[in-house]
């Protein structure tokens, strides 16, 4: 394909945040395939209704920001129609935004990605396999006398604790939230560590996040990935979309 033929539209919402504007940047640099808009807050709603060609939504605002768009396609249901489906990056969404996700999910795809690093989805996967298997790995950690805990460093501008990021490994680790340390220093962009200790041992998973762009670069590569594919209503993870057709 020509390297400026576009093949798609995506609306970004958050574009003004540490996040979007990373994301707007990595868009506008690289040749992505598809045109990406960057409407402002304000501006918002107005370009989605005045969209004409099918296009998917990035979202990556604050909790309330995913809540007024949740709402706004559950109360106006006409505005789906060309709208292929979203995905939400924000995280610290609490319940009653999750049961609005849900039920926006029986009638559009929803991709919902607490991490746009391929290392995080990769780390996931990999905590989810050592569960799900005949062979409980961690099972076998705890007969050995493994104790587990998880701790997660990020900035001091982040505002929902524990991370997004954290909950995910959490869950797929079977350690409860409340046991989760989080820590909040300087500029830190991410990192989060799984410990397995035993007197005098020490077994780890960690991802460290250096620097932010990996968030816009991933998010991006899971835009390509999914344009390039049909879904279903439902919600979706990374990994949906990254082996999906594989
Ligand atoms: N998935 C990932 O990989 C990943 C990575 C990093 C961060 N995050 C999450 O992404 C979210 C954004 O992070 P950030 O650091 O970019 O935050 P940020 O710098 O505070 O930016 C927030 C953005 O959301 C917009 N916004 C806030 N409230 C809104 C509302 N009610 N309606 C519409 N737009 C609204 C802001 O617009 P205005 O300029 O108009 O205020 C701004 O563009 C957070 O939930 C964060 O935890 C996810």
């Amino acid at each position: 394909m020509d390297q400026n033929q576009k093949s798609g539209t995506v609306i970004l919402c958050g574009s003004s945040g540490r996040l979007g504007s990373l994301i707007l940047k990595e868009s506008q640099n690289h040749p992505y395939p598809f045109q990406v808009y960057a409407p402002s807050r304000s501006e918002l709603l107005e370009k989605i209704t005045q969209q004409k060609d099918s296009y998917w939504l990035l979202d990556v605002t604050l909790p309330e920001g995913t809540e007024s768009l949740v709402d706004f396609f559950l109360q106006n249901p006409l505005q789906k129609k060309i709208l292929k489906g979203m995905i939400i990056g924000s995280t610290g969404h609490s319940d009653i935004l999750l049961q609005k996700i849900q039920k926006l999910s029986e009638s559009l795809p929803m991709i919902i990605v607490s991490n746009f690093s391929l290392g995080v989805m990769a780390l996931q996967e990999i905590l989810k396999a050592s569960i799900d298997k005949d062979f409980k790995v961690i099972d076998l950690l705890k007969s050995l006398g493994f104790l587990s805990s998880l701790v997660e460093v990020h900035h001091i501008h982040k505002k929902d604790k524990p991370s997004g990021t954290a909950k995910s490994l959490a869950h797929a680790a079977q350690i409860s939230f409340e046991d989760v340390v989080s820590l909040r220093e300087g500029e830190v962009v991410g990192d989060h560590k799984l410990i397995y200790s035993r007197e005098g041992e020490e077994l780890s998973f960690q991802h460290v996040a250096h620097d932010r762009n990996i968030f816009a670069k991933g998010a991006l590569k899971l835009l390509e990935r999914a344009m390039e594919q049909e879904f279903k209503p439902g919600i979706y993870e990374s990994k949906d979309v990254f082996l999906k057709n594989n």
